[in-house]
């Protein structure tokens, strides 16, 4: 019986990444060096479990010895007790992308060998050639090892990165990669369109992406910049298909508030309607006139939604009557959050601009309307709005990964986030 422990220098793998111009992205995923360094451990960690399975069979091989001829060996019970990469590597190149090399394996096996020709005292003589051929057949076995693993376990995984993540039945968010990754020396730069499109029809979107000038930052393991091109594709995709579209109705008003929507409410402001309407119950129908855009600046997001706002009075046999159509404005703060794997928001609703597009019960003072308005928008429609959007938009991640310790910036033209990776 004979232990030996082995030194083994296996492959080296380089996957290069070559720059070529970019079509300006809508989303940047950037890894610091940080967060390639964790990528290296957990790859190699589970490079090490996936090699320490390594079956290897028995072998035999024969070489020749002056005088006594011919000499045949085998190798058998072999065991891999364990497997190290002591050296492994990521590499930033810039300008060229990223180099992993894996060299000085270490393995450590038990086993047993026999020699066909009985001199057991010549055992040692041999041990140089026995332990060259035991060494190219483990080289062999340890290459075979790492190119099934990254294309068996790497490769897929990678995939699992959303190029196009569904959100719901309107909308899809377009991940794919606009130019190969850059390569500066503290950081990859995976430049990704980040536009929203329609599942029904995609059709090009009337703006282009900003530019976004990328602060360096580095000490979490990767940033994440979602320019305004970003979320105003997302608005102009939900707009366009026609979903910008709430109801208010007076089963959404708590009893408790004053405010019921109703003809006698609204004829403190348009007296007519109490004539006209008595004791009848109202509806609002809200919805966006042009794509709600967002404007992002340093400490600051805000949206300047335009919406109209059709008022109807609800008869007995339920029919709707249409009673007077507004325009309103406002500016809107917007705070965004990113959980582990989503960005999400909340609106916070400023003062209303009303302004009467028709009437179909004559003429009223719209600025009375002011703050009935502004009531139903902030304590009706925004609760309603913010919910919906609390559940947030996918982020690329690739499987099984989470972010924690996340700092959010508002830039010029886009969110900064960044965040420490963990794979779980
Ligand atoms: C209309 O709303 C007022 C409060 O704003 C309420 O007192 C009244 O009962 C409501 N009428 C109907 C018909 O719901
Ligand atoms: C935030 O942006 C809005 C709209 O661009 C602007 O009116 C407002 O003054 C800004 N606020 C700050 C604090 O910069
Ligand atoms: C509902 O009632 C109004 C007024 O009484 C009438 O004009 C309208 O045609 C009715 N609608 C339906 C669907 O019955």
């Amino acid at each position: 019986m004979a232990t030996r422990h082995l030194a083994l220098a296996a492959s080296v793998l380089a996957i290069c990444m070559v720059l070529t111009r970019a079509t300006k992205p809508g989303f940047v995923a950037r890894i610091t060096v940080k967060g390639l360094d964790y990528a290296r451990q957990e790859g190699i960690a589970a490079l090490q479990k996936e090699l320490a399975k390594l079956k290897l069979p028995d072998f035999s091989g024969s070489f020749k010895v002056k005088v006594l001829g011919k000499v045949r060996y085998t190798f058998y019970s072999l065991n891999l007790r364990s497997f190290q990469l002591p050296s492994s590597q990521i590499a930033l190149i810039p300008n060229v992308g990223l180099k992993v090399s894996i060299a000085n394996a270490f393995a450590q096996l038990t086993g047993k060998w026999k020699v066909k020709k009985r001199f057991l005292w010549l055992y040692n003589l041999f041990h140089k050639k026995i332990e060259s051929s035991f060494r190219r057949t483990m080289e062999g076995k340890v290459c075979e090892a790492v190119t099934s693993f990254v294309t068996t376990k790497l490769q897929p995984y990678l995939q699992t990165l959303p190029v196009t993540a569904k959100i719901d039945k309107v909308a899809g968010i377009d991940y794919s990669l606009v130019a190969p990754p850059t390569a500066t020396a503290q950081s990859l730069d995976v430049n990704l369109k980040g536009e929203f499109f329609s599942l029904a029809h995609r059709s090009a979107v009337p703006f282009a992406p900003p530019i976004m000038a990328f602060p360096v930052d580095h000490d979490r393991m990767v940033y994440f910049a979602a320019s305004s091109y970003f979320f105003n594709t997302a608005g102009f995709v939900y707009h366009t298909a026609g979903v910008l579209l709430f109801e208010i109705t007076d089963a959404m008003i708590p009893k408790e508030f004053k405010f019921h929507l109703n003809t006698s409410t609204f004829s403190a402001f348009i007296p007519q309607l109490e004539k006209m309407y008595p004791d009848k119950l109202m509806k609002l129908r809200i919805k966006t006139s042009s794509p709600p855009f967002l404007t992002i600046a340093p400490g600051n997001l805000s949206l300047t939604p335009v919406v109209d706002i059709q008022a109807y009075v609800i008869l007995p046999n339920s029919s709707f009557v249409p009673i007077f159509l507004l325009s309103v404005t406002s500016s809107v703060s917007v705070k965004l959050m990113v959980t582990s794997a989503e960005i999400g928001g909340t609106l916070e609703l400023g003062r209303l601009q009303l302004s009467l597009k028709h009437s179909d019960v004559g003429p009223f003072s719209v600025q009375l309307l002011q703050a009935l308005m502004n009531f139903y928008g902030s304590s009706i429609l925004i609760p309603r709005i913010n919910a919906l959007l609390r559940e947030g938009f996918p982020l690329p991640l690739p499987a099984r990964v989470q972010l924690s310790n996340l700092v959010i910036q508002p830039r010029q033209n886009f969110l900064l986030f960044g965040a420490d990776v963990r794979y779980i």
